[in-house]
C-alpha cells in the first residue's frame, strides 16, 4: 500500500510516498525559510503564497522520484492542522482536490501527531542512510518539541494515546528562536545557538529552570531570564531594549549565554522525560519535532535512559511529507476513519 503525504502547516511545502508504513519511496521539500530570514521568522501570507506557486511541482517531483502514476497511489495523506490557516489552506484543498480526481481516499492528519510517525520510517530507497533501523515498540513515549509544541505524550498503541503534559507558554523552539534574536543569531534560532553554544562554556552562567508541576513545561521563564542576564552583562537595566542587545555583548558572553540556555532548556524537557519513564516504564521513546535534531538533546537523553536510543535523521525531524504519509499508512491500514473531500476543513489550532 502506497501513501502520498502532503504538508503545508508552514513554511514547508512537501509531499512524500511511503510504503506500508516504513519504506520511504521519496521525500520532496520545499523551504520559504529564504524568503523569511530578513523578518527573523515566518511571514504567514508570504508562506501561503509560496505554497500555492510550488505545491504541484512538488507532488509531481514526489510521483517522479518515487517512480509512481497515480494509479499506484492508495490514497493521500494531508495535514489540516495545526499550524497557519492560509498555509494549511493550501495543501487541503489540493489533497481535496486530488482525492476527487483520481477516487483515492483521503485522511486527515494531525501535524503534531505525524510528527511522532517519522519513528516509524525503518527503509528508504533514497540515499538517506541515517533512519532508523527498528520501529519503536508500544508502550512508546513521545517527545514532541518543535517551533509550536512541547508535549508529552504515552502511546499505549497507535491511536491509543494520552497527552502527560505540555508547556503552558512558549513552546520550546519559540524559545531557542527568541533567544538567538536576543544574541543576534540567525533565524531559525534553535541550529544558530546550538552551533555557537559549542564555542562556550554552559557553566559560566547559572540560569534557572522553571519548576512545572507534573509534565508540564514552562520556556517564557528561562528566556526572560536570557533577556535580563544580557542586560546585567552590558550593565543596563531591565528597560533596555532586546534588539539593541547584540551589538553591545561580546563574543564571549553571547557564546556562553548560547551555551547556557541550551543545556538548561533541553534539560527541562529531559528531566520530565526522565520522570515519566521511571512512572510509566515504556518500551521505547521517541524524539519528534524539529527541536529533535539537536545534538544536546540526542546526548542527554542517551545519558539518561537506560535504554538503547534511535534517532530519525534530521532532514525526518524537521517538517516532511513522509511523516504525514506514514501515519496516513497506520490510519489506511488499521481502519481509521476517512474525510470527505468535499468538506474537510482547516484546524489551524488543532491539538494532541
Ligand atoms: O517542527 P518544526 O520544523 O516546525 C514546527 O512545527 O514548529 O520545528 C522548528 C523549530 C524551530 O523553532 C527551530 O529553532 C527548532 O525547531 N530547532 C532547534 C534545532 N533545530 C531546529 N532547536 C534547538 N536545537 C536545534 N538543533
Ligand atoms: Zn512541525
Amino acid at each position: 500500500m502506497k501513501i502520498m503525504g502532503i504538508e503545508t502547516s508552514c513554511d514547508e511545502t512537501a509531499a512524500s510516498i511511503v510504503e506500508n508504513g516504513d519504506l520511504l519511496l521519496s521525500n520532496v521539500v520545499a523551504s520559504s525559510m529564504d524568503l523569511h530570514v530578513k523578518y527573523g521568522g515566518v511571514v504567514p501570507e508570504v508562506a501561503a503564497r509560496s505554497h500555492i506557486e510550488v505545491i504541484i511541482p512538488v507532488i509531481r517531483q514526489s510521483l517522479a522520484d518515487a517512480n509512481c502514476i497515480w494509479d499506484d497511489i492508495d490514497g493521500i495523506a494531508v495535514t489540516y492542522g495545526a499550524g497557519l490557516s492560509g498555509s494549511l489552506l493550501v495543501g487541503v484543498l489540493s489533497a481535496r482536490t486530488l482525492a476527487i480526481i483520481f477516487n483515492k481516499p483521503l485522511y486527515a492528519i494531525n501535524h503534531v501527531e505525524a510528527h511522532i510517525y517519522s519513528n516509524f520510517i525503518t527503509h528508504s530507497s533514497l540515499s538517506s542512510k541515517k533512519i532508523r533501523n527498528s520501529k519503536p515498540e508500544f508502550p512508546m513515549l513521545a517527545v514532541i518539541v518543535s517551533g509550536g509544541h512541547s508535549q508529552l505524550v504515552l502511546f499505549k498503541d497507535h491511536f491509543n494515546y494520552t497527552l502527560l503534559g505540555q508547556t503552558q507558554d512558549d513552546a520550546i523552539g519559540e524559545a531557542f528562536d527568541k533567544v538567538a534574536k536576543i544574541l543576534g543569531l540567525p533565524y531559525p534560532g534553535g541550529p544558530s545557538v546550538e552551533k555557537v553554544a559549542k564555542l562556550g562554556d554552559p557553566k559560566t552562567f547559572d540560569l534557572p529552570k522553571a519548576k512545572m508541576s507534573g509534565y508540564d513545561f514552562s520556556f517564557s521563564g528561562p528566556k526572560t531570564a536570557v533577556l535580563r542576564l544580557a542586560q546585567a552583562q552590558i550593565g543596563e537595566t531591565y528597560d533596555f531594549p532586546s534588539y539593541k542587545l547584540a551589538e553591545r555583548l561580546s563574543e564571549a558572553q553571547k557564546v556562553n549565554i548560547a551555551a547556557s540556555f541550551n543545556h538548561v532548556a533541553i534539560e527541562t524537557i529531559v528531566d520530565k522525560v526522565k520522570l515519566a519513564y521511571e512512572e510509566f516504564s515504556p518500551r521505547s521513546v521517541v524524539i519528534a519535532g524539529g527541536v529533535a535534531s539537536s545534538n544536546e538533546l540526542r546526548k542527554q537523553l542517551t545519558e539518561a535512559l537506560p535504554l538503547p536510543l534511535e534517532f530519525p535523521e534530521p532532514k525526518l525531524c524537521t517538517d516532511n511529507g513522509a511523516m504525514v504519509a506514514t501515519l496516513g499508512c497506520y490510519k489506511a491500514a488499521l481502519g481509521q476513519e476517512v474525510a470527505d473531500p468535499y468538506a474537510l476543513d482547516v484546524e489551524p489550532n488543532l491539538s494532541m
